[in-house]
């Protein structure tokens, strides 16, 4: 569904259910990374782009100091009162992301009437393209329409993050919001973690197009994995004496070697090699050298696999089958996308060939791990945008 489709679909169950059509709506898309892995919390360089999967919110005013929040299914629903202070709810809770937003707007001194409000999401959620972030931007761009105060990207992208570290209880990177904060049409985002800076990299070319494989897969055994890799990324760079591994080389790396344990020595040098390679492909991106993009890609998955271990067989599968396929078959390369440890790949290849790709992807896939995938290609989407308000 387009995003027009989706925002009539929204506005009419809206209608139904609160008796009154909205009066604002907003939407925020997911992203896929196309490479730069865990490299966003290290300060390096992400190159992710916002994907044509959305999560909208529609609100209308309501008298009195509560928020009620439910999604058209009316599968999950959430009574805020913002005449109590905030506080998360217990981990896990779905409402915790757009109240981390609410709170984020309170912080800034703004005060929030009650308004009734619903969503909608076509990104899949827990599958490692950032469904969380895009609810987190969708609130924030309403919230911007009831509040009157437009922010700064960055400051936006920023509240979102916080709202995800306080009250979703994830210490995440800031890739995701940044990208569904401010992806555009036809570019992928080259995003400078260290100093923030952007710049938004060309991706017109309709000989290639991004396949997005969803292993659907989610290992939760590892909740706890993503803080421990922040630590031991952390010791490296305490053991080498510098602020973040962004300060470090391949060169200073083994060097310190002797003083790192195995682990740390091997998240040390993913990350490091991954930074390189992130510029790298957005050169290639540049120049349109997709089997060098593509190389790169499969490079990253190998050191996310091997040195970082945060894939699982299933990504490997998926990675396995589209080297399988090769140039020959029209595939540049593949790697996993997100957090790891499940979620999806995204693969680069020639367009002219998606549907028979798609096809060979799902039966070997399938055929290997006994699980049904889910395939979709995307162009680069827009950023967050305002619908009605
Ligand atoms: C998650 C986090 C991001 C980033 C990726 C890994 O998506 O939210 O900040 O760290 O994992 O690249």
């Amino acid at each position: 569904m387009t995003l027009n489709e989706l925002s009539s679909h929204l506005s009419q169950e809206f209608q139904k259910v609160y008796g009154r059509p909205p009066a604002w709506i907003a939407a925020a898309p997911g992203r896929v990374n196309v490479i730069g892995e865990h490299t966003d919390y290290n300060e390096g360089f992400v190159f992710p782009m916002a994907i044509e999967r959305y999560t909208l919110m529609a609100a209308a005013p309501a008298t009195g100091t509560q928020v009620r929040i439910r999604d058209v299914q009316g599968t999950h629903t959430a009574t805020i009162d913002l005449s109590q202070p905030l506080k998360p709810a217990p981990k896990g809770s779905w409402h915790n992301y757009p109240m981390g937003v609410l709170a984020g707007f309170q912080a800034l001194g703004l005060s929030l009437p009650g308004f009734d409000a619903m969503l909608h999401s076509t990104v899949p959620i827990g599958g490692g393209l950032s469904s969380s972030a895009a609810l987190e931007v969708a609130t924030a761009t309403l919230l911007e329409l009831i509040t009157g105060r437009k922010l700064d990207p960055v400051e936006k992208a920023l509240l979102c993050q916080k709202a995800e570290h306080d009250y979703a209880g994830m210490p995440c990177g800031i890739m995701d919001q940044f990208i569904s904060v401010m992806g555009r049409k036809d570019h992928i985002l080259l995003l400078d973690c260290r100093s923030r800076e952007t710049q938004l990299v060309p991706m017109s070319d309709s000989s290639v197009a991004l396949l997005v494989t969803n292993t659907n897969v989610k290992h939760e055994l590892t909740g706890g994995e993503y803080a421990q890799r922040r630590a031991q990324c952390e010791e490296a760079a305490r053991i080498l004496g510098i602020p973040s591994l962004r300060h470090a080389t391949a060169e200073t790396v083994n060097g310190a070697m002797p003083k790192m344990s195995d682990v740390v020595y091997r998240r040390a040098r993913h990350i490091v090699s991954e930074i390189e390679r992130t510029v790298h492909a957005a050169e290639g991106v540049r120049a349109s050298n997709w089997p060098t993009v593509g190389q790169l890609m499969y490079a990253s998955h190998a050191s996310l696999k091997d040195d970082y271990e945060v894939s699982c067989p299933e990504l490997d599968a998926v990675v396995d089958i589209a080297l399988n396929i090769g140039l020959k078959g029209g595939v540049y390369g593949c790697r996993m996308t997100g957090g790891g440890f499940g979620g999806c790949t995204v693969a680069l290849v020639d367009s002219s060939r998606v549907q028979a790709i798609s096809e060979q992807i799902a039966t070997a896939y399938e055929k290997k791990t006994g699980i049904k995938p889910t395939l979709f290609e995307s162009r680069p989407a827009a950023g967050a945008s305002v619908i009605k308000g």
